[in-house]
């Protein structure tokens, strides 16, 4: 009986004695890398802090790309890396019960994609992932602009090299278009040579009209804009066709006023 009650008492004790096992495990407390980089620039850390329990051993430390394992490390081996970032990494001086350093020198596009950091021990194990977005500005903007029909003109922007798959907006004096036509081709277009395209019909004014073409990438900042001002072609035959008519309208009224004056001439 006595016994029963002294390991009881052990269990609470032991219990109490340590009451947030979980604190003592091995986990990652961050994982620091850029949302957005753009292409060709370095270098570049990605980061995996971690805590490793002091009781804890068999330390193996993992990064993954897009599912795909592209760094190992079991300290106090040097770290080895795979995929993407092979050849294109360094390797800071790191403590191994702290961090886990990633020294990308040069960033390429292929190293867009989510990451992930995984450590574990023989006792436990954690992961946590973070996204990178590398983003490739437009090689090539252009605004065409060329007449639909009698009332309409096709402005259409084309934009290539761009990735990921930028957003074109057009303007016309410095007002978004609201209507666009837009086909499903484009998309299968980008995936062959990156380029997109926009094209929206708008009446013709026949007068000058300045026009921007808007390329930016979702998720990052970059934003551009390419300009023109278009001079209409036909503008030059309206306005001589309404010059035309003004001379008209005013020999018209000379023809009036000298049958007038002749019609005056002869009542005398
Ligand atoms: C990314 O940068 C590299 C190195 O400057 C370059 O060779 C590559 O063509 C770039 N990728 C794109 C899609 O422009
Ligand atoms: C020209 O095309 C526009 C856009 O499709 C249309 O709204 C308009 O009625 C057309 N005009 C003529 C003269 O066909
Ligand atoms: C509009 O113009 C673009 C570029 O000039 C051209 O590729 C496209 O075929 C035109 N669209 C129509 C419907 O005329």
């Amino acid at each position: 009986m006595l016994s029963i009650t002294y390991t009881v008492f052990l269990l609470l004790a032991a219990t109490i004695s340590n009451p947030f096992p979980d604190t003592q495990a091995s986990r990652i407390d961050a994982m620091n890398i850029p949302l957005v980089v753009r292409n060709s620039t370095g270098p570049i850390d990605l980061s995996c802090v971690y805590y490793v329990g002091s009781e804890e051993n068999g330390l193996v430390i993992k990064w993954y790309h897009n599912m795909d394992q592209i760094y190992q490390w079991i300290p106090p081996m040097p770290p080895q890396d795979a995929g993407v970032i092979n050849g294109f990494v360094e390797y800071p001086e790191q403590d191994p019960n702290s961090r886990s350093v990633i020294r990308l020198k040069t960033i390429t596009l292929e190293m867009s994609g989510e990451y992930s950091c995984t450590i574990s021990t023989f006792q436990e194990s954690d992961t946590m992932r973070s996204r990178m977005i590398v983003y490739v500005p437009e090689t090539d903007a252009t605004i065409h602009v060329s007449s639909f029909n009698e009332t309409h003109l096709n402005l259409t922007c084309v934009a290539s090299g761009a990735h990921p798959r930028p957003i074109l907006k057009l303007y016309i004096e410095g007002i978004e278009i609201d209507d666009y036509y837009d086909g499903n081709e484009e998309i299968e277009l980008y995936r062959k040579d990156m380029s997109v395209k926009r094209t929206a019909f708008v009446s013709n004014i026949f007068e000058p009209i300045v026009l921007d073409c808007e390329i930016s990438i979702p998720h990052t900042d970059y934003k551009r804009r390419e300009r023109i001002v278009y001079y209409p072609v036909r503008s030059l035959s309206q306005i001589s066709t309404a010059t035309t008519r003004h001379i008209t309208s005013l020999s018209i009224r000379a023809i009036i006023i000298i049958s007038c004056t002749l019609i005056l001439l002869l009542a005398y």
